[in-house]
């Protein structure tokens, strides 16, 4: 006797579960930059999963750095006095890496905690110093931070806030390339209210925006003329994605603050923070009696800082930071080549091992749902790409070969006929 399938009850974030109940992809295996699903088929990762297998899947080394540490210590908290081995070591480490000289880290389980963190630590900065009317947070039009309460507040995606009632008040956003806009944002509200400015270096989520030459120099000189805090939200630019360890360098910026999350730990286990300048740390560490009073249980986790350790000697003594910088030419040069298709109206990209390709207004027209059938269509070929409002994004591990990224430019391309 045969059996319906049955409909999931795993809901799915971001999905349309009515969609989705019943038909689901499955990814059951992985290995370097391909996955498999559970037929057996294998799909080229173009996507590094959702941003952040850096290293590529399947490193047993990660593996087994992390069950030595459950083997010794699964699992204690680091509120308080208390640590833990591979906290410090991973604390000491991210520190050393980082372009702040004195950098403190606060650690977290992923991205949206990350922000939280860094926007309640600047409003507790400036109250902290004296000026606790220092509350209003700015960011950018089509910025995504997460979708915890902080990042969903200051995201610049609309219909992510859409239907949540009240959310965090005074935040306020500006064009995403426009640094004077900034400025002016600023003087409309007065410098003395405005805590601080977030930034992704390169907007991911919110369509794959390189920032225009120099944007981001010229917002954090903003900031700094202000003294409002600058953070920059490297959760996907972090860790080789744009050829740096926390993916502010190449644009010479000292940020109060950085958030992490995503190819610290490649992904094998969740993890996120905040590099924390040493400016910022000074008011909560040489004086006594002002405790942060933020942090997650699983904060300074010691199996998941044992993954990120194993996980930045791979992208150290594989030199994947320098691998990416080598291949974010040959990666836009493939998507480069779509630019005259019928059905493609742009091409970003350029900044790090990132792209997308938006499609054509004609064809969004024709079919609101292109995107999504376009995606599904380079899948049966065998690669996987993001849907990305109007755009396909692609993101792949820094272990991608050339020829690798030939065919995600092959598959997209014959996705795309399909279109038109
Ligand atoms: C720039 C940026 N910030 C924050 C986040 C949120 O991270 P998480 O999903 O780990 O909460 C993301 C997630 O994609 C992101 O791209």
């Amino acid at each position: 006797m045969s059996t319906a399938p049955r409909d999931t009850a795993l809901w799915h974030p971001f999905a349309d579960m009515f969609q989705v109940k019943s038909s689901q992809f499955c990814v059951s295996k992985a290995d370097g930059v391909w996955i498999y699903d559970q037929e057996g088929r294998r799909y080229l990762d173009g996507t590094a999963s959702l941003w952040y297998a850096n290293v590529g899947h399947g490193r047993t080394e990660i593996v087994e750095a992390a069950a030595a540490q459950m083997r010794e210590l699964e699992s204690y908290f680091v509120f308080n006095d208390f640590t833990n081995p591979p906290a410090e070591a991973l604390a000491d480490r991210l520190s050393q890496l980082a372009p702040m000289d004195g950098a403190k880290i606060f650690l977290t389980t992923g991205g949206g905690e990350s922000i939280d963190t860094a926007a309640k630590l600047a409003r507790q900065y400036w109250a902290q110093r004296g000026q606790p009317q220092r509350t209003h947070i700015l960011s950018r039009g089509n910025a995504y931070h997460g979708t915890n309460g902080m990042g969903t507040s200051i995201g610049g995606i609309e219909v992510n806030q859409a239907g949540f009632g009240q959310l965090v008040p005074e935040v306020g956003r500006v064009a995403h390339d426009d640094a004077e806009g900034l400025r002016e944002a600023i003087d409309q509200l007065g410098a003395d209210r405005v805590a601080a400015f977030f930034a992704e270096p390169v907007m991911g989520a919110g369509g794959l925006y390189p920032p225009e030459p120099g944007y981001l120099e010229a917002v954090a000189k903003i900031c700094a003329e202000h003294d409002i805090l600058f953070v920059a939200d490297a959760v996907i630019c972090g860790f080789g994605r744009v050829g740096t360890w926390f993916g502010v360098e190449r644009w010479g910026l000292q940020p109060d603050m950085i958030t992490f999350a995503k190819g610290v730990t490649s992904g094998y286990l969740p993890l996120g923070g905040v590099v924390i300048a040493e400016r910022v740390a000074e008011p909560f560490w040489n004086h006594p009696g002002r405790p942060f009073r933020h942090g997650a249980t699983y904060s300074g986790h010691p199996t998941v800082a044992a993954a990120a350790l194993a996980n930045l000697d791979i992208l150290e003594r594989e030199k994947l930071l320098q691998r990416a910088d080598e291949l974010e030419r040959p990666l836009h040069d493939a998507l480069q080549q779509l630019a005259d298709h019928p059905a493609v109206a742009e091409v970003r990209g350029g900044t790090g091992l990132l792209g997308a390709v938006e499609l054509a207004p004609e064809v969004l027209a024709a079919d609101p749902g292109a995107v999504g059938r376009a995606q599904t269509a380079i899948r049966d070929l065998g690669v996987i790409v993001r849907p990305l409002g109007k755009a396909l994004a692609v993101s792949p591990p820094l272990i991608i070969s050339e020829s690798e990224i030939d065919l995600i430019g092959k598959a997209m391309q014959e996705g795309l006929d399909a279109l038109v």
